[in-house]
């Protein structure tokens, strides 16, 4: 199992969400609405920020968990419905995930997903 954390553009998520939510073995997502900076800091890539500063800009980051097999499939549909080109498009990390708990049933595992 794997969790992905994507951080996307705000108005990139409903075409990324109708994307990832028709793949077999997403099971579910959870979207945060974050704040961060990459490489540029904050800026539009084309102007340096002032010395020491940063600007947070508004994102949105998807949390799923999936088994190992669907890792590749979310990533492909992330990096084709969240693409601009521009800077800021966005990340996405791959962590291992240990367990998991469905509360109805108490299943665990990837069969918890
Ligand atoms: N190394 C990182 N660790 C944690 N969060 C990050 C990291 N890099 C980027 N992010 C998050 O992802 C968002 C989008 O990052 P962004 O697309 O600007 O990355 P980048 O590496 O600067 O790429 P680009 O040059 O295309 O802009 C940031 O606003 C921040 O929330
Ligand atoms: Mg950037």
């Amino acid at each position: 199992m794997k969790e992905i954390q994507a951080i996307i553009q705000p108005f990139k998520l409903s075409a990324v969400t109708d994307a990832l939510q028709v793949i077999p073995g997403v099971g579910g997502i959870t979207a945060m609405d974050v704040r961060g900076f990459g490489h540029q800091r904050g800026e539009n890539g084309l102007e340096k920020p002032a010395h020491g500063s940063v600007n947070y800009t508004p994102k949105v980051m998807l949390v799923l968990a999936v088994p190992d097999a669907v890792v590749a499939p979310v990533l492909a549909a992330i990096e084709r419905h969240a693409h601009t080109g521009n800077p800021g498009d966005g990340k996405v990390l791959v962590l291992p995930v240990e367990d998991a708990l469905r509360v109805r049933t108490g299943e665990r595992g990837e069969g918890a997903l």
